[in-house]
């Protein structure tokens, strides 16, 4: 039987750093209201010509290097990412052409917002495990920053730039043991980009209904977990590391109650980075693995809820 590894992983945040503190000048909040509502202490925001596809190659050549493959090695490159540098080609395509390969596997775009990196990550390991790809390259990439109305504090205190990435291979032991998607679009109204290519609008901007998003996804993370444990067999106590999406403090520490799973036990980045939507699970795996907390060998779930709503889980041992 043939699974899908994790072979290496790579990120990328923009230079430009906004604390709290800085938002506090423009928009009517506090350092105490963001840090005590969503544990956010600051968001990395990309340059005005700094594009999704720019970040996105910063984090894959770091997860090639990681790998030691050269980009040819690659057969097929799936980007999340709801903030596309064109409509098309995807920027998967794009992708590819900067790390110059020619006559590539597939290359594609998935949009599932802060979902997307688990259903890019599933995808890819459908491919490895039927034979049609041996190394996937897939990257979760948002310019959040793009798509903020900046004078709105209910949704511009949350968000950030970022990109993560992860290479997979096919292996002859796991790796992934089992993903899980699932969606519900009867929730589109509650957190959505209100405007589109075939239906446009004025409104480009994220618009959340905060408490509602809020409840849902604290039920969902503990419903899930359940869920993806019991198919695979496992118990919670053989988890050695939960990381989940980072969009709230106070969802993460829920769901790792839920688990009874030591906080120590869980990689939390959203004080740093904010929501990076697609880039947050990739964002704080790297992290995790680069300094040195996560080890060879150890099982770890990964969760994430976003816009759709869309939900879903990865758990792998690394
Ligand atoms: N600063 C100060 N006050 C604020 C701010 C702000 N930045 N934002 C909202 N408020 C005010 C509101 O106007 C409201 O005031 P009012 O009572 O006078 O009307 C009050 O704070 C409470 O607002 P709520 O929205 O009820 O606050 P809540 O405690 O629910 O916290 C938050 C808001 C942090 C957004 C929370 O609901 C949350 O985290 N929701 C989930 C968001 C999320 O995770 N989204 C992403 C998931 S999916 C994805 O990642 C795409």
């Amino acid at each position: 039987m043939t699974f899908s590894a994790i072979l290496g992983t790579g990120r990328y945040l923009p230079q430009r750093v906004i604390t709290n503190a800085e938002l506090a000048r423009t928009v009517d909040t506090s350092d105490e209201w963001i840090r005590s509502r969503t544990g956010i202490r600051q968001r990395y925001v990309a340059a005005e010509n700094e594009s999704t596809c720019d970040m996105a190659e910063q984090a894959a050549l770091q997860a090639i290097t990681a790998s030691a493959l050269a980009p040819a090695d690659l057969d097929l490159i799936i980007v999340a990412t709801s903030t596309p540098d064109l409509i098309y080609p995807s920027t998967a395509c794009l992708l590819q052409k900067r790390l110059g390969i020619r006559n590539g596997g597939a290359a594609f775009d998935v949009q599932a917002v802060c979902s997307g990196f688990i259903y890019a990550a599933s995808i890819a390991d459908q491919f490895i495990r039927s034979g049609a790809a041996r190394r996937a390259l897939i990257v979760g990439a948002d310019a959040n920053s793009k798509i903020l109305d900046w004078t709105d504090r209910s949704t511009c205190v949350l968000f950030g730039d970022g990109a993560g990435a992860v290479i997979l291979g096919a292996a002859e032991s796991p790796g992934i043991y089992v993903t899980r998607l699932h969606a519900d679009g009867h929730y589109a109204d509650l957190l959505q980009v209100p405007s589109g290519v075939s239906r446009p609008s004025a409104d480009a901007h994220i618009r959340m209904h905060g408490s509602e998003v809020f409840k849902f996804a604290v039920n969902i993370m503990g419903e899930l977990v359940g869920e993806t444990l019991g198919v695979a067999g496992f118990d919670a106590a053989d988890v050695d590391w939960l990381i989940p999406h980072q969009a709230n403090e106070r969802i993460i520490t829920a769901t790792a109650r839920k688990l009874g799973l030591a906080l120590e036990r869980v990689i939390i980045t959203v004080g740093e980075h904010g929501n990076t939507s697609a880039a947050s699970i990739p964002l704080a795996l790297d992290t995790g693995i680069r300094d040195g907390r996560i080890k060879r060998g150890e099982l770890l779930l990964l969760e994430a809820v976003g816009g759709g709503f869309t939900w879903g889980s990865l758990l792998v041992r690394y």
